[in-house]
C-alpha cells in the first residue's frame, strides 16, 4: 500500500526545527500535543521543541495507558472536540503515535469509539492534519497505516491510509535520551518487524528490500547503540526503524507479533520484549517446517536470503544471534521467567491467538509450536 497522504518527511539531526515552518504552512494556531507521561520533558531537544511551539495555543494530552484502550481514545477524542485544534502533533513512541493517529480521524464520527474499533470501519479521511515525531527507534509507526488499540485484553489493529501522517519529522536527537534497556527493546521491535516482513506471505521485492536494509543497519549498530551510543549509531538505528515501518506498511507482521500481544497484556512486559522472546522460536519453527502445503523451495530460498541479511550461514546461528542481542540488551527472558511452566499456561497462550489471522505467516502454525517454545526459550 502506498503512502497515500505522501507525508512530507524530514530526517536529520535538528529536524525538529522544521516544526515551526510546518505549523506556519498549515496556518495552525491551536496545537493538540500528544506525548508520553514523563519521557517528553527528558528529551535531549526538549527546549528546541518548546521554542518551536511558543506562540501557539497548545493543549498537552498525556493521560493514557502505554498500551491505549478504547476508553483512553474516547477520553482523548472528547478533549480534541473541546479544544478544536488545527493540528495534532505526536512526540513519542509507538503508543503515543498510535493514539494520535486514531485521534486525528475519530472526533467527528458519530459512531461510538468501541464500535469503530471492533468493526475496523474507519473514516476515509482524517479531519485534522497530523504530525508525527518518533522518540524511540522501534515501532516505525510514523510511516504505517496501522494503529494498535485494546478493548479490555483484546487487541485490535486498525488499518487505513487515513491513519498516515501529513508530516513526519525524524530527528535522531529525539532518541538520544532513551536509556539502554528501552533502546534495546525498541531496536528488537524494529528487527522483528523487518524479519517478519521479510518472510511474510504478503512480502514483495520492494518490501524485502526495505527489510534487508533495515536488518543490516540494525545489526550494524544494535550493540553499540545499547552500550555506547553516539550520534551516528542513533541515526542509523532510527533509519533502521523507519525502514522496518515502511516494510510492514506493505506486508503487515506475522506470528511473533500476533502471539506477542498476549504476553504483553498477561505478563505486563514491553512489546519489543515480547516479540524478541518469540522471534527465535519462530525462526526455528520456520526453518525446519515440513508443511506439505507450502512451496518448500521458495521458503528455503527466502530463509537463505534472510540468513545472508543476518550475516549467518544457517538457522541455528540466526536463532543464537537474536538471543545474543537480547542478552546484550539486558532483555533476555525465558518463558519460565514469566512463570509459564505448566502445560495449561501454554495451552492458554496458544488458544488466545486467532489462528485464522496467521495467514500471513509463511508456514502453518500448529500446536507443536509449544514444543519449540519449550526447546528454545524455556
Ligand atoms: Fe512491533
Amino acid at each position: 500500500m502506498l503512502n497515500l497522504k505522501n507525508a512530507k518527511t524530514f530526517f536529520e539531526n535538528g529536524a525538529v526545527n522544521h516544526l515551526h515552518p510546518i505549523l506556519k504552512e498549515l496556518s495552525a494556531k491551536r496545537v493538540f500535543l500528544v506525548t508520553g507521561k514523563a519521557s517528553f520533558k527528558g528529551l535531549h531537544n526538549y527546549q528546541a521543541i518548546r521554542s518551536a511551539l511558543s506562540g501557539y495555543s497548545v493543549f498537552h494530552h498525556f493521560e493514557f495507558e502505554v498500551n491505549p484502550n478504547h476508553t483512553d481514545i474516547a477520553a482523548g477524542a472528547a478533549k480534541v472536540n473541546a479544544f478544536n485544534p488545527d493540528v495534532i502533533l505526536a512526540i513519542g513512541g509507538g503508543s503515543v503515535m498510535d493514539t494520535a493517529k486514531i485521534l486525528s480521524i475519530v472526533p467527528d464520527s458519530k459512531t461510538q469509539i468501541a464500535e469503530i474499533i471492533q468493526s475496523g470501519a474507519l473514516p476515509d479521511s482524517a479531519p485534522i492534519p497530523l504530525i508525527l515525531i518518533p522518540t524511540t527507534a522501534g515501532s516505525g509507526s510514523e510511516c504505517t497505516q496501522f494503529a494498535v488499540v485494546y478493548i479490555g485484553d483484546q487487541k485490535f489493529s486498525l488499518a487505513s491510509p487515513s491513519l498516515l501522517p501529513n508530516y513526519c519529522i525524524l530527528d535522531p536527537e529525539c532518541t538520544w535520551s532513551m536509556p539502554p534497556r528501552l533502546t534495546a527493546i525498541s531496536g528488537m521491535d524494529a528487527l522483528s518487524q523487518a524479519i517478519e516482513s521479510f518472510w511474510a506471505v504478503a512480502s514483495t521485492p520492494q518490501s524485502r528490500e526495505f527489510s534487508k536494509q533495515s536488518i543490516q543497519l540494525n545489526l550494524s549498530v544494535f550493540k553499540q547503540v545499547v552500550t555506547n551510543p553516539d550520534a551516528a549509531s542513533r541515526e542509523i538505528m532510527l533509519k533502521a526503524s523507519y525502514l522496518a515501518g515502511q516494510a510492514i506498511n506493505i506486508t503487515k507482521t506475522t506470528a511473533p507479533h500476533a502471539f506477542s500481544y498476549y504476553l504483553t497484556k498477561k505478563y505486563d512486559i514491553p512489546h519489543g520484549q515480547a516479540v524478541g522472546m518469540l522471534l527465535p522460536v519462530f525462526m526455528a519453527y520456520n526453518f525446519v517446517s515440513n508443511d506439505p502445503n507450502i512451496n518448500v523451495e521458495e521458503l528455503h530460498n527466502r530463509i537463505s536470503d534472510l540468513c545472508a541479511a543476518l550475516n549467518v550461514t544457517d538457522g541455528e546461528s540466526a536463532v543464537n544471534k537474536i538471543k545474543d542481542l537480547m542478552v546484550t540488551g539486558g532483555i533476555y527472558l525465558r518463558f519460565s521467567d514469566l512463570k509459564m511452566t505448566r502445560p495449561s499456561d501454554f495451552e492458554e497462550f496458544f488458544d488466545k491467538v486467532n489462528i485464522q489471522r496467521l495467514g500471513n505467516h509463511p508456514v502453518k502454525v500448529k500446536r507443536d509450536l509449544i514444543d519449540y517454545i519449550l526447546q528454545i526459550s524455556c
